[in-house]
Protein backbone atom coordinates (compact mmCIF):
# COMPACT_ATOMS: atom_id res chain seq x y z
CA UNK A 1 0.00 0.00 0.00
CA UNK A 2 1.43 3.46 -0.80
CA UNK A 3 0.12 6.41 1.51
CA UNK A 4 1.43 9.83 1.48
CA UNK A 5 1.08 11.70 4.82
CA UNK A 6 1.30 15.63 4.76
CA UNK A 7 2.27 17.42 7.25
CA UNK A 8 1.04 21.48 7.15
CA UNK A 9 2.09 24.59 9.13
CA UNK A 10 -0.72 24.46 11.53
CA UNK A 11 -0.23 23.36 15.32
CA UNK A 12 -0.60 19.53 15.69
CA UNK A 13 2.62 18.72 13.61
CA UNK A 14 3.22 15.71 16.66
CA UNK A 15 -0.21 14.10 15.73
CA UNK A 16 1.23 14.15 12.18
CA UNK A 17 4.65 12.25 13.28
CA UNK A 18 3.17 9.99 15.43
CA UNK A 19 0.46 9.15 12.36
CA UNK A 20 3.44 7.50 10.77
CA UNK A 21 5.20 6.31 13.66
CA UNK A 22 2.30 3.86 14.45
CA UNK A 23 1.52 2.72 10.89
CA UNK A 24 2.85 -0.89 10.06
CA UNK A 25 6.47 -1.16 8.44
CA UNK A 26 4.71 -3.23 5.63
CA UNK A 27 2.89 0.39 4.00
CA UNK A 28 4.96 2.41 1.61
CA UNK A 29 4.84 6.35 3.22
CA UNK A 30 5.61 9.27 1.26
CA UNK A 31 6.21 12.34 3.69
CA UNK A 32 6.05 16.18 2.47
CA UNK A 33 6.84 18.62 5.28
CA UNK A 34 6.72 22.16 5.66
CA UNK A 35 9.52 22.06 7.87
CA UNK A 36 12.10 18.97 6.28
CA UNK A 37 15.03 19.35 8.35
CA UNK A 38 12.94 18.50 12.07
CA UNK A 39 10.96 15.22 10.18
CA UNK A 40 13.66 13.94 8.64
CA UNK A 41 15.55 14.03 11.39
CA UNK A 42 12.72 12.32 13.38
CA UNK A 43 12.50 9.38 10.81
CA UNK A 44 16.46 9.03 9.69
CA UNK A 45 15.69 5.05 10.88
CA UNK A 46 13.10 4.10 8.92
CA UNK A 47 13.46 2.50 5.85
CA UNK A 48 9.82 2.71 4.45
CA UNK A 49 9.54 6.19 4.35
CA UNK A 50 10.51 8.49 1.23
CA UNK A 51 11.07 12.36 1.69
CA UNK A 52 9.59 14.57 -0.44
CA UNK A 53 10.19 18.88 -0.89
CA UNK A 54 7.25 20.31 -0.73
CA UNK A 55 8.38 22.34 -3.67
CA UNK A 56 9.58 19.25 -6.09
CA UNK A 57 6.20 19.30 -8.09
CA UNK A 58 7.87 16.30 -10.33
CA UNK A 59 7.99 14.02 -7.58
CA UNK A 60 6.33 10.49 -8.55
CA UNK A 61 3.54 10.96 -6.14
CA UNK A 62 2.92 14.58 -8.02
CA UNK A 63 1.31 11.79 -10.75
CA UNK A 64 -1.93 10.19 -10.90
CA UNK A 65 -0.11 7.29 -12.52
CA UNK A 66 2.12 6.34 -9.41
CA UNK A 67 -1.35 5.30 -7.87
CA UNK A 68 -1.02 6.68 -4.17
CA UNK A 69 -4.10 4.45 -2.20
CA UNK A 70 -4.20 6.98 0.96
CA UNK A 71 -3.52 10.72 0.95
CA UNK A 72 -3.51 12.51 4.65
CA UNK A 73 -2.55 15.80 6.15
CA UNK A 74 -2.36 15.76 8.83
CA UNK A 75 -2.61 18.42 10.60
CA UNK A 76 -4.14 20.31 7.67
CA UNK A 77 -4.13 24.42 7.96
CA UNK A 78 -6.76 26.79 6.71
CA UNK A 79 -5.05 27.98 4.06
CA UNK A 80 -4.15 24.32 2.46
CA UNK A 81 -7.31 23.03 3.33
CA UNK A 82 -8.38 26.38 0.83
CA UNK A 83 -6.43 25.93 -1.40
CA UNK A 84 -7.40 22.02 -2.47
CA UNK A 85 -11.10 23.02 -2.18
CA UNK A 86 -10.61 25.17 -4.84
CA UNK A 87 -8.49 23.13 -6.47
CA UNK A 88 -5.48 24.91 -6.44
CA UNK A 89 -1.93 22.61 -6.83
CA UNK A 90 0.69 24.92 -6.44
CA UNK A 91 3.37 22.96 -4.12
CA UNK A 92 3.16 18.87 -3.61
CA UNK A 93 1.14 18.88 -0.91
CA UNK A 94 -1.93 20.55 -2.68
CA UNK A 95 -1.26 18.51 -5.49
CA UNK A 96 -1.06 15.26 -3.96
CA UNK A 97 -4.81 16.19 -2.65
CA UNK A 98 -5.75 17.25 -5.54
CA UNK A 99 -4.81 14.01 -7.53
CA UNK A 100 -6.41 12.00 -4.76
CA UNK A 101 -9.44 13.70 -5.68
CA UNK A 102 -9.33 13.54 -9.42
CA UNK A 103 -8.56 10.09 -9.22
CA UNK A 104 -11.06 9.04 -6.47
CA UNK A 105 -8.63 7.59 -3.85
CA UNK A 106 -8.94 8.10 0.01
CA UNK A 107 -8.23 11.80 1.08
CA UNK A 108 -8.24 12.34 4.74
CA UNK A 109 -7.54 16.16 6.05
CA UNK A 110 -7.49 16.89 9.56
CA UNK A 111 -8.27 20.55 9.88
CA UNK A 112 -6.74 22.02 12.96
CA UNK A 113 -8.40 25.57 14.17
CA UNK A 114 -10.63 26.83 17.14
CA UNK A 115 -12.87 28.36 16.12
CA UNK A 116 -13.13 27.24 13.05
CA UNK A 117 -14.74 30.01 10.27
CA UNK A 118 -17.38 30.15 8.44
CA UNK A 119 -15.52 30.00 5.49
CA UNK A 120 -13.31 27.12 6.66
CA UNK A 121 -16.43 25.12 7.17
CA UNK A 122 -18.12 25.62 3.68
CA UNK A 123 -14.76 24.58 2.08
CA UNK A 124 -14.72 21.44 4.53
CA UNK A 125 -18.51 21.17 3.61
CA UNK A 126 -17.74 21.15 0.01
CA UNK A 127 -15.02 18.68 0.13
CA UNK A 128 -16.97 16.40 1.74
CA UNK A 129 -19.34 15.87 -0.40
CA UNK A 130 -16.45 14.91 -2.82
CA UNK A 131 -16.15 12.17 -0.34
CA UNK A 132 -13.11 13.53 1.20
CA UNK A 133 -12.67 12.72 4.74
CA UNK A 134 -13.14 15.40 6.88
CA UNK A 135 -11.55 14.28 10.57
CA UNK A 136 -10.21 16.95 12.95
CA UNK A 137 -8.07 15.81 15.64
CA UNK A 138 -11.15 15.89 18.01
CA UNK A 139 -10.61 14.15 21.69
CA UNK A 140 -12.83 11.21 22.65
CA UNK A 141 -14.41 10.84 26.12
CA UNK A 142 -15.32 7.37 26.20
CA UNK A 143 -11.86 5.51 25.88
CA UNK A 144 -10.70 6.03 29.75
CA UNK A 145 -7.65 8.14 28.68
CA UNK A 146 -5.19 9.19 31.11
CA UNK A 147 -2.49 10.88 29.45
CA UNK A 148 -2.26 13.68 26.24
CA UNK A 149 -0.43 10.04 24.80
CA UNK A 150 -3.54 8.16 25.37
CA UNK A 151 -6.09 10.66 23.73
CA UNK A 152 -3.33 10.98 20.59
CA UNK A 153 -3.51 7.36 20.48
CA UNK A 154 -7.51 7.30 20.34
CA UNK A 155 -7.73 10.41 17.59
CA UNK A 156 -4.66 8.41 15.29
CA UNK A 157 -6.88 4.95 15.68
CA UNK A 158 -10.00 6.76 14.94
CA UNK A 159 -8.15 8.15 11.62
CA UNK A 160 -6.45 4.43 11.08
CA UNK A 161 -10.38 2.67 11.56
CA UNK A 162 -11.85 5.41 8.91
CA UNK A 163 -8.62 4.92 6.39
CA UNK A 164 -9.23 0.83 6.41
CA UNK A 165 -5.72 0.52 8.33
CA UNK A 166 -6.05 -2.34 11.17
CA UNK A 167 -4.80 -1.22 15.18
CA UNK A 168 -5.56 -1.13 18.91
CA UNK A 169 -4.70 2.03 19.61
CA UNK A 170 -7.46 2.90 21.75
CA UNK A 171 -10.14 0.99 23.69
CA UNK A 172 -13.33 0.55 22.01
CA UNK A 173 -16.77 0.87 23.37
CA UNK A 174 -18.07 -2.51 24.42
C1 LIG B 1 2.82 28.86 15.88
C2 LIG B 1 1.83 28.84 14.76
C3 LIG B 1 0.71 28.06 14.87
C4 LIG B 1 -0.23 28.02 13.85
N1 LIG B 1 -1.32 27.22 14.00
C5 LIG B 1 -2.22 27.16 13.01
C6 LIG B 1 -3.34 26.28 13.13
O1 LIG B 1 -3.52 25.58 14.13
N2 LIG B 1 -4.21 26.23 12.09
C7 LIG B 1 -4.03 26.97 10.95
O2 LIG B 1 -4.85 26.84 10.05
N3 LIG B 1 -2.98 27.80 10.81
C8 LIG B 1 -2.08 27.92 11.80
N4 LIG B 1 -0.99 28.75 11.66
C9 LIG B 1 -0.88 29.58 10.45
C10 LIG B 1 -0.27 28.80 9.28
O3 LIG B 1 1.03 28.34 9.63
C11 LIG B 1 -0.20 29.72 8.04
O4 LIG B 1 -1.50 30.03 7.61
C12 LIG B 1 0.61 29.14 6.91
O5 LIG B 1 0.53 30.03 5.81
C13 LIG B 1 0.11 27.77 6.49
O6 LIG B 1 0.89 27.35 5.40
P1 LIG B 1 0.75 25.87 4.79
O7 LIG B 1 -0.71 25.63 4.56
O8 LIG B 1 1.52 25.92 3.52
O9 LIG B 1 1.36 24.93 5.77
C14 LIG B 1 -0.05 28.80 12.68
C15 LIG B 1 1.11 29.59 12.57
C16 LIG B 1 2.02 29.62 13.60
C17 LIG B 1 3.26 30.47 13.45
Amino acid sequence: MKLVVAITGASGVELGKKFIEHLPNNIEVHLITTNNALTVNHFENKNNITFHNNSNIAASIASGSFQVDITVVIPCSMNTLAKIACGIADNLVTRAAAVAIKEQKKLLLAPRELPFSPIALENMLKLSRLNVIIAPPVMGFYSESQSVDDMERFIIGKWYDVLGIENSLYERWQ
